[in-house]
């Protein structure tokens, strides 16, 4: 795609661009084949930032993998979270027994996942791990790290590939840090 296009015009600059996402996701997705061999993992995609990490990971699965979506909302302004997470969608089935494989596309203070885990926990998974597309370490505010990650990033607020700035920029095909002057405007 054309950098110059109208999607493009406010990135400061691309981060992870679309070639190494692919190559990153691939080799993921070999690593969780030999990780979950035998097993029957439940794909949980956190909606919405996650669908396109989700559909492209998804794929290069040799598992017999069934899939499950929630929707949860943390609070905050628009690039920090407070960590009061309330839940819009929850599971369609039971998992109780399961190997569930959260696929998320960021942490960032790690709020959201702790709180997904004591959910999951509670409704009887028999395992859980997190696959992150992204992870901004630096950022943290509760002891979390993903079992897998495609890349971690500085702490910079990012778009593309699914991650949003008010809704906006999910498809934009490499991911790319947003410059502050669209969030930064009061008006
Ligand atoms: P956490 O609870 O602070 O870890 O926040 C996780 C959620 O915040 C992610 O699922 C994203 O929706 C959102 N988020 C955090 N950092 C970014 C970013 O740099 N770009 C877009 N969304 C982000
Ligand atoms: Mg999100």
């Amino acid at each position: 795609m054309d950098h110059n296009a109208v999607i493009y015009k406010d990135l400061d600059r691309i981060l992870v661009t679309k070639e190494e996402i692919a190559a990153s996701v691939k080799a993921l997705g070999e690593q969780i084949t030999r990780d979950y061999a035998g097993k029957e993992p439940v794909l949980l995609g956190i909606l919405n930032g996650a669908i396109v990490f989700f559909s492209d990971l998804m794929r290069e699965l040799d598992l017999p993998v069934s899939i499950e979506f929630m929707a949860v909302s943390s609070y905050g302004s628009a690039t920090e979270s407070t960590g009061v997470v309330q839940i819009r969608k929850d599971l369609d089935h039971d998992i109780t027994g399961k190997d569930i494989l959260i696929v998320e596309d960021i942490i960032d203070s790690g709020m959201t996942l702790k709180f997904l885990l004591g959910h999951l926990k509670y409704k009887g998974a028999k395992s859980i791990r997190i696959a992150t597309l992204l992870d901004k370490p630096a950022r943290r505010r509760v002891d979390l790290k993903p079992d897998y990650a495609c890349f971690q990033i500085p702490d910079a607020f990012v778009v593309g590939y699914g991650l949003d700035y008010d809704g906006k920029y999910r498809n934009l095909p490499d991911i790319g840090v947003l410059a502050p002057r669209i969030y930064e405007q009061t008006d």
